[in-house]
């Protein structure tokens, strides 16, 4: 494994009880001692003649021989995975930092997509009681995936419209302080850069604001990247990575500042490959005792060598995977301006965003009449109204724990082109007629709301689109 990046008298936060315990049994079994034996040490008639024979792995190889062609897969590869796989995935998560980030392919863990890496880094991370604060909107998936079998509860950090949803120090501290509030302790902080739901990377000095929060508080941080290939126009992504050798380059190559112990990538082949079915992820932590862990947990979550044999020959053609990543991007890019257009033909704002497989399309007008203060349960019945009537899947931003009502996620890189006009033509008719009959209905009120509404969406010009209606 590569450096230390720890420097001594700076130690990270502890793990679970179960990643800190000897459980597992490794350590004190004779069938994992055998093992180690002969991995150190394996007999071979021709270069290690006194080696250790392997009398210890219940496989079946007498009639591989019939199984022309599948033997290298058919075989066990034990849970580090093959070197090869893991050093052409490092390499391709340096190639989407643009080279600002590297990668030691020793530290990387495989699993089963970024679905068991987060889980698996939950297990590691916190105890049953602990908690994870996560940036709201986010993934829906999070609440099965860190919560359920883990006993992990999650504690929103609580973004709003007001700066395009990043994340600020105020609102990690005051997640802190609910979270401390409820008697919890709080391991780690998990932040999704590109997020998903909103399509927007990071910004540096958030990132950096992120760090600090994790270093003061003793927390680890998980920087959930899956979307970092997706990102397709300025700014840039910033990885956490890019982050912690830049911090490790300011304290002279050897240490960093605390920080890099605590950090954790999670990355995968689902989005920027867009190989949902292979079953890739990653775990890369800068955090020896969290490697180890998690290698020894991955064994329930492999990825089979015929997977990584495949993929490994296929991202070690370095010509194909530059033009692959490129193309993909400018194609997202070239789907999301058409997406954007139609909606500002539609009226429908949405924010700026520069990355990933999304549009976060503000709805806010659409709901309630206009007395009173818009809600979930408003949102809810648009929800309700677009599916059963303009019959389109779109998500409400409440199921991404979005703190402001009328926010929708439109995914748009999941069908034809063809697919996708006749789904911006419903949102088109949908508005349309809910303007038709709006109108007739609500007074004034209503329109002065609506007013508000845009005025307020153009102040955000940093960070939001807005399209006139005119
Ligand atoms: C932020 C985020 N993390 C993890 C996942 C799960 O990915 P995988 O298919 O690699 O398990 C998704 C899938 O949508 C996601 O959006």
């Amino acid at each position: 494994m590569g450096v230390k990046l720890l420097p001594s008298g700076s130690s990270p936060p502890p793990l679970s009880r179960v990643a800190a315990s000897a459980a597992h049994g490794e350590d004190s079994s004779p069938y994992f001692a055998g093992w180690k034996a002969y991995d150190e040490d394996p007999y071979d008639a021709a270069v290690n003649p006194d080696g250790v024979v392997q009398m210890g792995l219940a496989e079946n190889q007498v009639s591989v021989d019939l199984l022309e062609g599948f033997r290298e897969n058919a075989l066990f590869q034990d849970y580090h995975g093959l070197d090869s796989f893991r050093k052409a995935m490092a390499r391709l998560m340096e190639k989407i930092t643009g080279g600002k980030a590297t990668f030691d392919p020793d530290r990387i863990v495989l699993t089963a997509g970024a679905t068991a890496a987060n889980e698996l880094l939950t297990f590691i991370l916190a105890d049953p009681g602990d908690a994870l604060l996560i940036p709201t909107p986010y993934y829906p998936g999070f609440d099965r995936d860190l919560r359920w079998r883990t006993g992990v509860h999650v504690i929103p950090v609580h973004c709003d419209s007001g700066n395009g949803f990043q994340v600020t120090a105020a609102a990690l501290q005051a997640a802190y302080d609910e979270a401390a509030a409820a008697g919890m302790r709080v391991r780690g902080v998990l932040i999704t850069n590109p997020s998903n739901p909103l399509g927007t990377t990071a910004r540096r000095a958030v990132l950096e604001d992120i760090l600090d929060f994790v270093a003061r508080n003793n927390v680890h941080l998980v920087s959930d990247e899956i979307y970092s290939g997706s990102a397709f126009a300025a700014p840039d992504l910033v990885s956490v990575a890019e982050l912690v050798d830049c911090r490790a380059r300011r304290h002279g190559g050897g240490g960093d500042d605390g920080v890099a112990g605590r950090v954790h990538v999670v990355y995968s082949l689902s989005k920027d490959l867009g190989l949902p079915g292979f079953r890739v992820g990653v775990v890369y932590s800068y955090n020896d005792a969290v490697v180890t862990a998690a290698r020894r947990m991955s064994s329930f979550t492999l990825v089979s060598s015929q997977t990584q044999r495949t993929l490994a020959a296929v991202l070690s053609d370095e010509a194909f995977v530059d033009s692959y990543i490129r193309a993909n991007r400018d194609r997202l890019r070239e789907r999301y301006d058409h997406v954007v257009a139609a909606l500002a033909g539609a009226s429908v704002p949405c924010l700026r965003s520069n990355a990933g497989l999304f549009v976060w399309m503000d709805m806010r007008r659409l709901l309630g009449d206009g007395e009173g203060e818009a809600t979930f349960a408003d949102e809810l019945r648009l929800w309700e109204k677009m599916l059963r009537e303009a019959k389109l899947n779109v998500s409400p931003g409440s199921s991404c724990h979005c703190s402001e009502p009328g926010w929708f996620r439109v995914c748009f890189a999941n069908m034809r082109l063809a697919t996708l006009d006749v789904a911006l033509a419903r949102i088109s008719r949908f508005v349309d007629k809910w303007t038709k009959s709006t109108v007739g209905k609500i007074n004034n009120l209503q329109h002065s709301i609506c007013d508000v509404n845009w005025l307020l969406l153009d102040r955000y010009h940093g960070s939001m689109r807005v399209y006139n209606s005119n």
